[in-house]
């Protein structure tokens, strides 16, 4: 379906072995109640793909759409926007404002003074910073974006929108998680970020037990449960909560590939390592969202044993993607990293060793994660217009 191009594939040996818990379901519980009570909220749409099931001779394909995520986007808007609001109630009660605020409570102004004197922050490549910024404007408190150089004007006006001051970090993806910190440190505000690292998990577990919330739908809206799960890497932090949900629907029975740019596949060279590590370069990855060079603490943990394999994929193959989907009848709009994880499918479809070594066969179902939109939509129109 698209042309065969070089990828790395590896299949991880620790897969299934036992480990730490990483998202307790209290928080997943949490998490879920609050999104679902939020003013706009609908299950996105989950697409059956025959034509590439057919074509690539599986049982079944199915495709998550993001695009329409609470007018955002991407997935992420489940992830920052919870995070903010759970901060600020846990912070107005911190404070003595108010013991027990609510996220209707806030969103109608209550305590509005002291949500203001509280300042969110966090470095994004364009969709956690849009979350983030919306849940700080709904619930009223005061937000600051990091974005590193190559984030598009397109991504940066999309944040702003949301009522966001922004800063331009000279560097990647990286650098701006540290410049943020360092500011948030410096001034007192609260880094909302979708990255953990040694000393700073609850905020990113919170932001992960939103993205659950996609998994999970995509569970339910299921006959009968996927046989493997195709995901973006960037930090790691949506793969590993979709593979949390994975294993607490399904143990360790839905093989899981975690699909990352060539130009940045920290999960690969992590799995390769035996340990979480770093890949350097300038990560000019045409996924921006994956754009990644350290892999986030905690979803290394969980990926390190929940991950079956790991892939990188060339940023052509996103493209080639990108045009299947709009050409199709109905169409889908996929921005670039929403299309890694099909990808990463359609290229180990047509490998006879690959699709030995992942299991596939004329009975996998397969379902496949697709984050994003036309998040950047000058970018879309541009690499959908034509097959150059
Ligand atoms: C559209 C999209 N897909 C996937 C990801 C990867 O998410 P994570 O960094 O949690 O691995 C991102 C991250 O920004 C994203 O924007």
């Amino acid at each position: 379906m698209i042309p065969a191009r070089p990828y790395r594939l590896l299949i991880n040996r620790r897969h299934g072995t036992p480990g730490v818990v990483v998202l307790p379901e209290g928080g997943f519980r949490r998490a879920r109640a609050e999104i679902e009570s939020w003013p706009g909220h609908a299950p996105t749409p989950l697409r059956p793909l025959d034509e590439v099931a057919h074509a690539t001779r599986v049982a079944a394909v199915h495709y998550k759409d993001e695009g329409g995520r609470f007018g955002l986007g991407s997935f992420k808007a489940l992830g920052g926007a919870y995070a903010v609001a759970k901060l600020l109630v846990g912070e107005l009660a911190r404070r003595g404002v108010a013991a027990h605020a609510t996220t209707k409570e806030l969103e109608a102004g209550a305590h509005r003074d002291a949500a203001r004197g509280i300042t969110v922050t966090c470095a994004t490549d364009g969709n956690h910073g849009r979350s983030v910024a919306w849940g700080a404007q709904r619930f009223g408190c005061r937000c600051v974006i990091f974005v590193h150089e190559t984030v598009s004007q397109g991504r940066r006006d999309a944040i702003a929108r949301y009522g966001a001051e922004i800063r331009v970090v000279p560097g990647t993806y990286d650098d701006a998680v540290r410049e943020a910190a360092r500011t948030a440190e410096r001034e007192g505000w609260f880094v909302v970020s979708d990255t953990s690292y040694p000393g700073y998990t609850e905020i990113p577990r919170d932001v992960m037990q939103g993205y659950r919330v996609m998994a999970e739908e995509a569970l339910d809206a299921l006959d009968q449960p996927p046989t493997h799960a195709f995901v973006p890497g960037g930090v790691g932090g949506v793969a590993a909560a979709v593979s949390v949900q994975l294993r607490a629907r399904h143990g360790d029975r839905v093989k899981l590939v975690v699909a990352e740019p060539e130009k940045a596949a920290c999960l690969l060279a992590s799995a390769e390592a035996g340990e979480a590590v770093s890949v350097p370069g300038e990560l000019d990855t045409l996924m921006a969202g994956l754009a990644c060079g350290e892999p986030s603490l905690l979803a290394w943990q969980e990926l390190e044993r929940g991950a079956a394999a790991f892939m990188a994929v060339p940023d052509a193959s996103a493209v080639d993607c990108m045009r299947l989907l709009a050409r199709r009848d109905p169409p889908v709009v996929a921005g670039e990293s929403a299309v890694a994880g099909l990808a990463a499918f359609l290229l180990v479809a047509e490998d006879p060793l690959s699709r030995a070594m992942l299991g596939l066969d004329a009975d996998s179902r397969v379902l496949v994660f697709g984050t994003e939109g036309a998040t950047d939509p000058e970018l879309y129109a541009r690499l959908t217009a034509s097959d150059d």
